[in-house]
């Protein structure tokens, strides 16, 4: 085959082109890569074993007015390798002007697209054995704190989790205990005693030593507000902090400069709070001053949980109980219904669960979602507010919902038109010396019973009020649910989620 001179030029152009084109796409890789070297090490490369030493890590400050360059200077003039991490939850604007060294990095924690998943990891980071939680504002000064710190955190190996120096201040570090229980949606902080160095969580400005590892094995390790976030999670895993008689002094008291940038700051603060314990699931918090907060459930809002299927509310395949919020509107709701058929003349007696809770304990159960009150049907008629209801739902002075239920012959009374727990009355009659009624629930307990349980009815202590019983009230719920049901507590129905033993109440 012969090749014409035209043939021949067109080969060279096309191997030159090819040529061309291996070069450029050498090039971009060789971009690529060095742009690489800005990022933090690959996933399989930071498997590597933690370096021993403490790493800073620096995760509260405002944008608007911080001191984290001054800060990190005052700890690297200390150690001049030593590595700092600023963790923020978005790119902070203003810049801050941290000092550009390698050993200086800020993690953005909300991911970019278009990077890997550990970029915006913490842990990717920091690849020290330890790492010393620093609050903003906080200044090292020659005596070398850090590594003291880190010598009484293995001096007292084993015995704590955690080591606090106090940063001094106006308000003088707080040693407290703190005990969290999930099950109830409730924290309690208590002062310890007054000389303690042992605490379960701490209030004040502090710095915090803790191995790398056990800090990135918590829940949520760096959410806001830090100190409440972690101490909560290291309570639940019974671990202590020792408060360490080694202090950071701080650039200035009070750290910011204006009074509108503090009420900036805490009203931040009070939002992220608010926000925790919203994720945590913890809706009463009981302070350390004796003062109780609440978060959610109320009047204006809706029942914190959903419609109930089979008996077992959702919050009990969380393994929670009922929200202590939704105990109280109960409790609120029972007493206000209790006192209004008092006043009208309406016999009623505690019935089901409602008693079994005022038999055991004085209370509603801890897990039970509605309160349950027998009445006499003939004596209906006393009372304007079921009658009114016979003809719709009505909405009282106080705000509760009387109304006829679409389930059957019996009434409902809504803590409010928002929010839906609610007490049941149930209509019986006497026939043949028995209560009876006509409509009933699937239920073991609800059969009739020997109309001598009324007669007379028995006063009761619940839920903080005098309320009446059927008399004999043990061989009333013996009758309804079986023997030995007061001592053997058990949810609602145990065929879906039985009660873990050792779980008591
Ligand atoms: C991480 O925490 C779990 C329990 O919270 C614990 O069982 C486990 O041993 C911890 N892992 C490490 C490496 O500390």
């Amino acid at each position: 085959m012969r090749i014409t001179f035209c043939q021949g030029i067109l080969a060279v152009a096309i191997t030159i082109n090819l040529l061309i084109l291996y070069y450029i796409s050498r090039l971009q890789q060789r971009v690529l890569h060095r742009h690489r070297e800005h990022m933090p090490p690959s996933t399989h490369q930071q498997l590597g074993p933690l370096k021993p030493g403490v790493t800073i890590l620096i995760r509260e400050f405002q944008d608007f007015e911080n001191y984290v360059p001054d800060v990190v200077r005052s700890f690297v003039k200390q150690k001049p390798e030593l590595p700092a991490v600023v963790v923020a939850d978005r790119l902070p604007y203003p810049p801050m002007g941290l000092p550009s060294m390698p050993s200086v990095q800020v993690v953005i924690l909300k991911p970019a697209p278009d990077q890997p998943a550990h970029t915006s990891r913490p842990e990717t980071y920091v690849r020290t054995a330890y790492v010393a939680l620093v609050p903003d504002g906080v200044k090292a000064d020659p005596t070398s704190q850090l590594e003291r710190m880190l010598e009484e955190f293995k001096a007292s190996q084993g015995k704590v989790e955690m080591v606090a120096a106090p940063v001094r201040s106006l308000m003088p570090l707080q040693c407290l205990n703190l005990k969290v229980s999930l099950k109830r949606w409730t924290a309690e902080y208590t002062p310890a005693a007054p000389s303690s160095k042992l605490c379960t969580a701490l209030k004040g400005e502090a710095v915090l030593l803790l191995r790398t590892k056990d800090l990135f094995n918590l829940s949520v390790p760096l959410a806001k507000p830090l100190m409440t976030s972690l101490f909560i999670q290291t309570s639940l895993r019974g671990w202590t902090v020792r408060i360490l008689d080694i202090s950071f002094s701080a650039v200035h008291q009070p750290l910011l400069t204006s009074s509108h940038n503090q009420w900036k700051a805490d009203n931040l603060a009070k939002a992220s709070r608010l926000q925790l314990f919203r994720d945590f699931g913890i809706k009463r918090v009981l302070l350390e001053d004796g003062k109780e907060q609440w978060f959610g459930c109320s009047k204006e809002t809706q029942r914190c949980f959903g419609t109930i299927h089979d008996d077992t509310p959702e919050y009990l395949y969380q393994n929670r109980w009922t929200p202590p919020c939704c105990l109280k509107a109960l409790r609120e709701t029972a007493k206000y219904v209790i006192n209004i058929l008092e006043m009208s003349g309406v016999r009623y007696w505690l019935e089901g669960g409602t008693l079994l809770g005022a038999a055991r304990h004085q209370d509603i159960i801890p897990w039970d979602y509605d309160v349950d009150l027998g009445i006499y049907l003939e004596d209906i008629p006393n009372c304007e507010l079921l009658r009114s209801a016979e003809s719709g739902s009505i909405v009282d002075e106080r705000g509760f919902v009387w109304e006829k239920a679409i389930e059957g012959d019996f009434y409902r009374v809504q803590y409010s038109e928002h929010n839906h727990l609610h007490v049941d009355l149930w209509p019986f009659y006497p026939k043949n010396g028995f209560m009876t009624k006509d409509t009933w629930m699937d239920h073991r307990q609800d059969v009739e019973f020997p109309e001598h349980f009324l007669k007379p009815l028995v006063p009761i202590q619940f839920a903080g009020f005098l309320a009446l019983a059927p008399n004999n009230y043990r061989s009333f719920l013996e009758l309804k649910f079986g023997e030995g049901v007061i001592e053997n507590p058990e949810y609602p129905n145990p065929a879906l989620k039985r009660m873990e033993k050792g779980n008591g109440m």
